[in-house]
């Protein structure tokens, strides 16, 4: 059975309709990618699942989570599914932390919220050892203008975490990345899956999903393209768009 099913989503930003008809499952175990160039819709997906969506937002359709559908639920109810059951890495790391707080406080907080622990900061530098931390004592008193931009991208994969959920939404988490980090959280996200965890990793660069993916959707202009296996979408793409991203993922090599 699927962790994560999408039906017939829909969503418009006021009259405009930015997502249609998007239909997709998640599995437990498995790196979805979905794949498109900027402003395909991307990020509004993400936001959908977890209801993180502006007031001029409306969307219909189901996203089923545990027997949920999840466009229904209240903003309580939503509020205990995000983090302790779907984390999100989102897009801007420098956007989401609290320049005036130290990572290990805001990281605190999170855990705090959602957990009974005896002790926090313990449980805290373990998360943030396991997002690929160096130093994770030291680094749990810095405040975010202290670490580097791959430094800030894993303390929101250890925010992402930090309840053991059973899906990460990762939304372009390597963009803007040097080559060796970009291959450090890639690989993050890999053990992830392999501690049981599913992803959904949003990209616009197929040389990501080779890297990760074990199933790709590709997205343009708000609608699937297409979708399938990583392997047979690479050796046997059906639409010249994702000809034309593979091609542009190879060439930059
Ligand atoms: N709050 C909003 N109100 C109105 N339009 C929006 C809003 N957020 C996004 N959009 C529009 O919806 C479309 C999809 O945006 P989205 O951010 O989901 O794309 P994306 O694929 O994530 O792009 P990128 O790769 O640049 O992050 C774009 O045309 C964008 O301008
Ligand atoms: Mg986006």
């Amino acid at each position: 059975m699927a962790l994560l099913e999408v039906k017939d989503l829909n969503l418009w930003y006021g009259e405009k309709h930015t997502l249609r008809d998007i239909n997709f499952s998640l599995q437990e175990r498995e790196i979805l990618c979905i794949v498109g160039e900027s402003g395909s819709g991307k990020s509004s997906i993400l936001y959908s699942i977890l209801q993180l969506l502006p007031k001029n937002a409306k969307v219909s359709g189901e996203i089923i989570f545990e027997g949920k559908n999840l466009i229904n639920l209240s903003e309580k109810e939503m509020r205990s599914i995000r983090s302790s059951k779907i984390g999100i890495v989102f897009q801007e790391p420098s956007a989401y932390l609290d320049p005036l707080f130290t990572v290990g406080s805001q990281l605190s907080e999170t855990a705090i919220a959602h957990l009974s622990l005896r002790n926090v900061k313990d449980y805290v530098v373990d998360k943030m050892k396991k997002a690929g931390i160096p130093s994770a004592e030291k680094r749990y008193y810095a405040y975010p203008h202290h670490l580097s931009g791959g430094l800030k991208q894993r303390v929101c994969i250890a925010n992402a975490i930090m309840c053991n959920p059973k899906i990460v939404l990762a939304d372009e988490p390597t963009t803007a990345l040097d080559v060796s980090v970009q291959k450090r959280i890639l690989s993050l996200l890999r053990r992830m899956k392999e501690d049981g965890t599913s992803v959904i990793l949003v990209t616009h660069d197929f040389g990501v999903v080779a890297e990760c993916g074990d199933r790709v959707i590709v997205l343009k202009d708000g609608e699937i393209l297409e979708e399938g296996d990583v392997f047979k979408i690479f050796d046997s793409p059906r639409h010249s768009y994702t000809k034309m991203l593979i091609k542009s993922a190879v060439d930059m090599v």
